[in-house]
């Protein structure tokens, strides 16, 4: 029996794979570790709470002692690592946490594959790490990556460890590199779900700038569906990319005009916003390796959006006391102002 730790399985994308992998495969067993930051929720998956199969521990990836304790404990053979600051807004007014968790984070993982033999160490990637493409190019695997804020910084260098310990040790290690995921358990601050629910609250729903930025929206299974794939039959020491080549591509003008559609509201709900610092215009990433491995998207954007929609409409015991939160207010806004507070110290303040 295959006994896989994953790491951030309380988050958006790796509680559905945890869901994903236990529906998918009988013969399994799930040691979910996460430090349940913001973004982790015990509630994306207390369901499994009856499963032997699924063990969760609460803990940090980058307390080396702890993961080769857990890795010990249930004689884990596969490592896979959705664990992350994965904010890009939040990355923008402060880092450490992003170097701590994902880059850190992931050295710990690397040495404890390569220290306790483990078979396999597969890490979540971004295509965020490409950086802004120019209308009709498209990344591939072999592209350079130039990414542009600290979050995708910190998920670059954190690939180039992967890689290092690869050709160093012979570490077994696979990559994945996904564009932007959408579906259900997506924490409120993204912008699709932060969209829906704000229209579910008759707010409006802030767009940065023109609206213009280009994204691959894939429905979060598709995604799972591609890790499972690379688990079982990706060659060691290989990147692939995963994109949903929606066509036509999507703005964020167009997605927050299906979102608003689906809501029943019209355009009067759209707030323009000062654009994001740094933000990058474009993502496209060319995707056909994985594809030659036998993966494609299964759910379309426009059937993902509406059972996205429909999970909101359905879930909102689950959203609802996130939003009211106070700590993560803040993040719902998407200005800021750098001001000197009266101590003197510099502080983001909501403009
Ligand atoms: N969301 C996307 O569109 C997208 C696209 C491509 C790749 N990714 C990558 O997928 C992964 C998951 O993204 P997500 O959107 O689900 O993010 P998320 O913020 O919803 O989940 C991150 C999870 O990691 C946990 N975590 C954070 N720091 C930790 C630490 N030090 N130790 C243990 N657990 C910790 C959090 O508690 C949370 O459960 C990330 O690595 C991200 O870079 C995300």
């Amino acid at each position: 029996m295959q006994t896989i730790l994953v790491t951030g399985g309380a988050g958006f994308i790796g509680s559905n794979f945890v869901r994903y992998m236990l529906d998918t495969h009988k013969d399994i067993r799930i040691i979910n570790l996460d430090k349940l930051t913001y973004s982790g929720r015990i509630e994306n998956i207390e369901m499994h709470d009856t499963d032997d199969r699924h063990e969760f521990v609460q803990g940090d990836i980058a307390n080396k002692e702890l993961v080769e304790y857990v890795v010990k404990k249930y004689n884990v053979d596969t490592i896979v690592n959705f664990a992350a600051e994965s904010h890009v807004d939040r990355s923008i007014h402060g880092g450490r946490e992003f170097v701590r968790t994902n880059v850190e984070g992931v050295q710990v993982l690397l040495e404890v594959t390569r220290d306790m033999g483990l078979e396999r160490f597969h890490q979540i990637s971004t295509d965020e790490v490409y950086g802004d493409l120019e209308a009709g190019g498209f990344a591939t695997e072999e592209s350079l990556l130039v990414p542009s804020s600290v979050y995708s910084a910190t998920k670059a260098a954190a690939e180039m460890l992967v890689m290092a310990f690869k050709r160093t040790h012979d570490t077994p290690v696979t990559t994945t590199r996904c564009t932007n995921n959408y579906g259900p358990y997506h924490f409120p601050e993204k912008v699709i779900p932060l969209f829906i629910t704000n229209l579910m609250e008759d707010k409006k729903v802030p767009v940065y700038g023109d609206g213009g930025q280009v994204r691959d929206w894939l429905y979060v299974t598709d995604h799972c569906s591609a890790i499972d794939l690379v688990l079982q039959k990706g060659e060691l020491g290989e990147i692939y990319s995963v994109s949903a080549r929606n066509e036509p591509e999507i703005t964020n003008l167009e997605l927050t005009k299906t979102i608003l559609k689906h809501l029943g509201k019209d355009e009067s709900y759209i707030q323009e916003v000062e654009d994001r610092a740094g933000h990058d215009r474009r993502y496209a990433v060319e995707g056909s390796k994985i594809r030659e491995l036998g993966w494609k998207p299964a759910v379309s954007f426009d059937e993902g959006i509406a059972k996205t929609v429909q999970w909101y409409k359905d879930n909102e015991a689950w959203w609802r006391p996130i939003k009211e939160s106070k700590e993560l207010g803040s993040f719902f806004s998407v200005n800021y102002k750098i001001k000197q507070n009266e101590e003197g110290k510099a502080e983001a303040v909501r403009a």
